[in-house]
């Protein structure tokens, strides 16, 4: 019989509203073959998703897609979220938010605004995003919420093409009047691993973000709160993805497919479930594929007799599955994995100087 730990509440429910976006970056976390409109859950279901979350325990609720603003009902599925008493976070882009708009979303209870960033100039920012005049509107759109009081983090995303712009980053996410700003280095799956080539950042650019970020965290402390994601293939140990599996937070898909984690799609092995079949309280506690990593017994060696397994949980299954091809394997970035030949081989490989072409979203 496995052991199967039953976990407390999730902290968190991550809402992927829609995979429509104006922006096509090639590092998009969305899946390769994206939902189309047509299968997206409608108002009342993600109302009732809400409502089922805040019962099930779930404190803050993260609006994200694609661009959640591509939908037209954005203001009554905040309003549905803040009756239901969760914390509602909008992840966002900024194209599609006009002023006007921001007010609504305020009046309807929306608490918080976390703004994509690709890059400090116009230039770089809208060749990532695959947008132009994104950055410019991005600009008004960070403008807008700070002038309204609402509190606003960038997300800064980095990689190999902007982050010899790090300090200028953070310089400018505080004069915007960011209260926090997640420096968050491209993790690789879906298009970003098929883009890897081209956004994994070099040794030296990982050393000296370090560096950088460890002195704004003193220069600003206080003013602006900083988080940093390094890239996990520069690691000794992997990251503790999702906290492990299955025990803080889920996501919904726009069709209502219910998942641990944003890239749990691409382990072919997995059965999910839709909030159209069941209620998510069952999923969460019940569900095939929230139970499949849970507890220790799925493990293999050597994370199975490891120390660290209750700290790393064994590390990312998307990335075992993505790079080892085995979901239950040890995190390939581990240095006790038998694959971290192959995460150091893509370092080794990386290019000197001409960079290939990306693969955008589209
Ligand atoms: Fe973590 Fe497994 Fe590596 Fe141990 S062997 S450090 S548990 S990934
Ligand atoms: Fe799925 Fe890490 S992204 S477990």
């Amino acid at each position: 019989m496995r052991d199967v730990p039953v976990p407390p509440a999730p902290i968190a429910l991550l809402a992927e509203l829609t995979h429509r976006c104006p922006l096509s970056c090639p590092y998009c976390s969305n899946p390769l073959e994206l939902t189309a409109r047509e299968a997206e859950l409608d108002t009342a279901t993600w109302a009732r998703v809400f409502a089922e979350a805040a019962d099930l325990g779930v404190l803050q609720l993260h609006l994200s897609g694609g661009e959640p603003a591509s939908r037209r009902d954005l203001e009554e599925l905040v309003a549905a979220a803040r009756a239901a008493g969760l914390y509602v976070n909008l992840i966002t882009s900024g194209i599609g938010l006009t002023e006007a708009r921001l007010g609504a979303l305020e009046e309807a209870g929306l608490d918080h605004v976390q703004l994509s960033l690709q890059g400090v100039r116009a230039g770089i920012a809208d060749r990532i995003g695959g947008y132009r005049g994104g950055f410019d509107r991005k600009m008004e759109v960070a403008r807008a919420v700070v002038a309204r009081g609402l509190p606003l983090t960038l997300n800064a995303v980095m990689h190999r093409q902007n982050m010899d712009d790090l300090a200028e980053t953070l310089e400018m996410a505080h004069a915007m009047g960011a209260r926090r700003i997640e420096v968050a280095c491209v993790q690789f799956y879906g298009w970003a691993l098929r883009n890897r080539e081209a956004l994994l950042p070099t040794r030296a650019q990982v050393e000296e973000a370090k560096r950088t970020v460890a002195a704004a965290v003193r220069d600003y402390r206080g003013r602006m709160a900083i988080d940093f994601v390094p890239p996990d293939y520069y690691a000794d140990y992997p990251k503790a993805c999702m906290g492990g599996w299955g025990s803080t937070g889920l996501n919904v898909a726009p069709d209502g497919t219910v998942l641990p984690c944003h890239a749990a799609g691409t382990i072919p092995s997995l059965r999910f479930q839709k909030v159209t079949e069941a209620p998510l309280s069952e999923i969460w506690t019940h569900g095939p594929a929230f139970k499949a990593f849970r507890g220790h017994d799925w493990m293999s060696e050597p994370c199975r007799s490891c120390d660290r397994r209750d700290i790393d949980h064994g590390g990312c299954r998307c990335q075992a599955m993505a790079l080892a091809g085995d979901p239950a394997a040890t995190d390939p970035v581990c240095r006790f994995s038998p694959h971290r030949a192959l995460v150091d081989a893509t370092l080794e490989a990386l290019p000197k100087e001409k960079l290939p072409e990306m693969a955008y979203r589209r």
